[in-house]
């Protein structure tokens, strides 16, 4: 078949490499892509959410399936975009329909979803400045810290955790009053969760699921998790504290109550459910719900699934996901990301890349996350640079793989962190 994937990240660039080696497809396209990318499909100069520009180039190249990386094309209702097309409608599209992206498009929705089908979340309220008094008074309900985010998207910025009530009714004062422009004409005030993170990833057909294996991301730009939020730093898959017994509970608790409440609603969801979740005294509660997969627990994931990524996507598309089989490699992988000294706050793009051939020769791989090709070289081209993500019996043992190969790839301002899985 011929697949057309749409991002630009290093969640494409490994999602790309696992989707070329299934012998089902004949000709990959990425969308827009980046200098990773290109060494395994052909890049398309299209954004993602040109869904015209998307339309006349499926017809032409006779694409038979289009699977979503980021969310901003399912927010935008691409699903309901190609299927409302009597041209292309055939065209199988992995990722929700707009209304099921509404899970991560709006926090309000996913609140509103989360208490209907009784699913575990930190309590809420859900305010506009119609009823900011409201949400002023319910900050009084609540210990610090407080924990404020804009309903709308906001490139993973929206969120604001803060040590004190007066900053707490201050910023949701400026929250309200366009901080965040129209996505945070609505800020959902949330109690604050304590607890260790983990993300769970789910592939569902509507009707049946599988869950992904499991990764932990490391979000800040210090060691220690401390410091400036970032897109992601690093990641690790499995999870150690997400055992059997914990698992049980995310799929009687979260998964299934998902899945049934999306039904129940009448909400078609044919693609990747992400769910942020936080243990609280053993139990898992939801953080948060994303519509796609994450970056970069991508990059570890797509190196733990062993079997056709492209046959299950058929199973979704078919709704025969219950019929497929998914055979997960026991091993640890560990993902470092290389990233531009200064980001996320101001740094510089263009600066040459070597060490390619030198880390090619080790057992790890590349996956590109913000690159580009300038004059026949491979140059910075954003604040995530690399992801070097490697294989290993233990923990320690892709951790050292990954680091040993990070020091063999050099650009001016190179940055990382040195203590991914620290916490674990
Ligand atoms: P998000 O942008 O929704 O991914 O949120 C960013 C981060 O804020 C999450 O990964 C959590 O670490 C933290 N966070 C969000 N909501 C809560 C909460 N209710 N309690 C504690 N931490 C939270
Ligand atoms: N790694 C978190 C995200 O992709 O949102």
């Amino acid at each position: 078949m011929k697949l057309l994937l749409l991002g630009s990240g290093g969640r494409e660039h490994a999602l790309a490499w696992k989707i070329a080696q299934s012998p089902k497809v004949e000709k990959l396209y990425i969308a827009p892509g980046n200098a990773g990318t290109s060494a395994i499909g052909e890049n398309v100069d299209i954004k993602t959410t040109d869904f015209q520009s998307l339309k006349v180039f499926a017809l032409e190249r006779e694409i038979d399936m289009i699977v979503v990386g980021p969310e901003d094309p399912l927010v935008e209702g691409i699903f309901d975009f190609f299927k409302g097309d009597i041209m292309l409608q055939h065209i199988a599209i992995i990722g929700p329909s707009m209304k099921g992206a509404q899970l991560e498009g709006s926090k309000e929705f996913a609140k509103g979803f989360m208490e209907r089908h009784n699913i575990p979340t930190a309590r809420y309220k859900s305010v506009t400045t119609e009823t900011l008094n409201e949400g002023l008074a319910f900050l009084e309900t609540l210990s610090a810290p407080y924990v404020l985010k804009a309903d709308g998207l906001c490139a993973g910025k929206g969120v604001l955790i803060l040590p004190s009530l007066e900053e707490a009714q201050k910023e949701l004062k400026e929250m309200l009053n366009g901080m965040f422009g129209q996505a945070s004409a609505t800020v959902v005030i949330e109690e604050f969760l304590s607890g260790i993170e983990c993300s769970v990833f789910v592939l569902t057909d509507s009707e049946h699921y599988k869950v992904l294996p499991v990764a932990k991301d490391y979000k800040r730009i210090g060691e220690g998790d401390k410091g400036l939020n970032t897109g992601g730093m690093g990641s690790i898959s499995p999870v150690p504290f997400a055992n059997e017994e914990f698992m049980e509970k995310v799929r009687e608790c979260i998964i299934e109550p998902t899945i049934n409440g999306l039904r129940e609603e009448g909400i078609l969801y044919k693609g990747f459910i992400f769910l942020g979740l936080i243990k609280v005294k053993g139990e898992p509660m939801v953080i948060e719900y994303n519509v796609r997969m994450g970056d970069p627990e991508t990059e570890s994931v797509m190196l733990r699934i062993q079997s056709d990524i492209v046959d299950l996507f058929e199973g979704v598309y078919h709704v025969n996901l219950d019929t497929k089989t998914m055979i997960l490699d026991p091993r640890t992988a560990a993902c470092v990301m290389l990233v531009s000294g200064g980001y996320p706050e101001e740094y510089r793009k263009g600066y040459p890349i070597t060490g390619f051939n030198l880390a090619e020769t080790t057992d790890s791989l590349l996956f590109h996350a913000g690159t580009t090709v300038k004059e026949g070289r491979v140059v910075t081209d954003g604040g995530r640079v690399i992801a070097v993500c490697s294989y290993g019996d233990s923990r320690e043992e892709a951790l050292e793989k990954s680091y040993k190969v990070a020091d063999l790839i050099t650009f001016d301002k190179k940055y990382f962190r040195r203590d991914i899985g620290f916490d674990l």
